[in-house]
């Protein structure tokens, strides 16, 4: 062990700013399958990098193709990282196994300390420090449950970017804290649909009332971005690199359960595109490929936007009006409605590629929940270790709590880890509505899936 910092299996392990990893890990070089090429829609043919350079950063376009096994983080991205502050915590939740009467440990890995309060900054502050770096003027993006717009204008500010940004209209109703964050950080938000774009006006003109959904900000995003040359688009997850850079997080964990002396028996997560999971699990996907450990590894899904347990492993659009190539991911389909969760960073319809390759092999197994459970969850981890989790982040704490019970049951003392991948305290109106016994659960979406995966 050529680390320091500081570790006790009764309270988890912290390690010194000096353990800070300096590259993020890629997964791509070490999946089973190669990754199945993203597709123009029209010709069918795989698009290569030179096409995604209008949209993208240069150097997030060579990350997104790129086979090395390591990227180096820029000393600017590391410094940056380091007065989030990084390394974060990985805390064991004792008086949760205590309430549960579970000979399970449950750790969880508290990225909820960022100002923003959530993992978001791992890419985000990568994103602008490249787009910056290009000599750019514009970021461009969508957020759902404004986790991600509210690190993205934090990263923005940071390395002196303009950032506009595209926010999913019932999310911005149900978080209007949200909004103002990003506000507060000099970024411009547009509720979306929006009268902005091509695509928002024609949806507004059929529903002036229109939820939104992710596919359809990010579809705006894209029009916007396009339509302006010193913009690019900046993508908070599914992307290659998006989950490289999250990687930060559990090549962090790797250090803090060696530290302990332990290995983690069952890792779960929730997944919305899938990077704050990845980038939690990966450098141990990557130790149980190559047969040195056995976790197993659950991702954790709402019920009401079930991607990987109801949809299909197939070609899909990444938005919602087809601006997007075709990528092979679980998707319930680009046109299926998404009903208006309280976990908006997971009301996206697709997941990443990587991921859904891995759940497809069997690498990695999927769950679902509905809300009223996930709450369920969420109230006792506040309950018992003082957080208040994102409503996201609860999904694979429910996981983690209902393991633990089979645990004490079965007697096995498993070793638990999840990531609270953000706090909930801009969800409070959603708390509120549990606590009152107002919360719904919504049907599962009827799913509608696109003409070319039926063929
Ligand atoms: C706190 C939080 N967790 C999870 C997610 C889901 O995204 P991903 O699966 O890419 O981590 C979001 C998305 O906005 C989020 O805000």
């Amino acid at each position: 062990m050529t680390f320091k910092g500081y570790a006790d299996p009764d309270y988890g392990a912290v390690l010194s700013p000096d353990d800070l990893p300096k590259k993020w890990y890629n997964i791509v070089p070490d999946l089973p399958e190669p990754l199945a090429p993203m597709l123009d829609s029209h010709t069918l043919k795989p698009v290569g990098p030179k096409q995604f350079e209008r949209l993208f950063p240069k150097e997030l376009v060579r990350q997104q193709f790129s086979k090395e096994r390591w990227f180096d983080i820029p000393q600017e991205v590391w410094e940056a990282y380091r007065t989030l502050p990084r390394p974060t915590p990985l805390v064991r939740a004792r008086r949760l196994e205590k309430f549960l009467g579970t000979p399970a440990k449950i750790f969880y890995k508290a990225e909820q300390f960022s100002p923003v309060g959530s993992m978001k900054p791992n890419t985000a502050l990568a994103q602008a420090y490249y787009a910056k770096k290009q000599g750019l003027e514009l970021a461009v993006s969508e957020t759902g449950a404004g986790q991600w717009g509210s690190a993205l204008a934090m990263s923005c500010a940071r390395f002196q970017l303009k950032a506009r940004i595209y926010m999913v209209r019932v999310s911005a109703q149900q978080k209007p804290g949200r909004k103002i964050l990003m506000e507060t950080y000099g970024a411009e938000v547009l509720e979306s649909p929006s009268e902005n774009t091509e695509t928002g006006r024609k949806l507004l003109a059929e529903n002036p009332n229109h939820p939104g959904s992710l596919g359809i900000a990010i579809s705006e995003a894209i029009e916007d971005t396009l339509a302006q040359q010193e913009a690019r688009y900046l993508l908070a997850s599914a992307f290659n690199y998006a989950l490289a850079h999250q990687t930060i997080m559990g090549l962090e964990a790797q250090k803090q359960f060696e530290l302990m002396d332990l290995v983690p028996d069952m890792m779960c997560g929730c997944i919305g595109g899938g990077s704050n999971y990845s980038g939690f699990i990966y450098p141990f996907v990557r130790e149980k490929l190559r047969g040195r450990i056995e976790t197993e590894f659950v991702a954790c899904e709402p019920t009401a936007v079930p991607s990987t347990t109801r949809g299909r492993f197939t070609y899909d659009y990444a938005d919602a009006a087809e601006h997007t190539p075709l990528v092979k991911m679980y998707s319930i389909g680009h046109s299926t409605p998404n009903p208006p969760i309280h976990a908006g960073g997971l009301r996206f319809h697709g997941k990443a590629p990587s991921l859904s390759l891995l759940i497809h092999l069997g690498v990695v197994k999927s769950v679902a929940f509905p809300q009223t459970k996930v709450f369920e969850a969420a109230k006792m981890f506040a309950q018992t270790e003082g957080v208040i989790p994102a409503p996201e982040s609860a999904h694979g704490l429910r996981y983690a709590i209902d393991e633990a019970i089979r645990c004490r049951k079965t007697g096995e003392k498993k070793v638990i880890a999840f990531n609270n991948c953000g706090h909930g305290l801009l969800d409070l109106s959603a708390y509120d509505e549990y606590n009152k016994g107002k919360l719904v659960d919504w049907e599962p979406p009827e799913i509608q899936l696109f003409e070319y995966l039926r063929k």
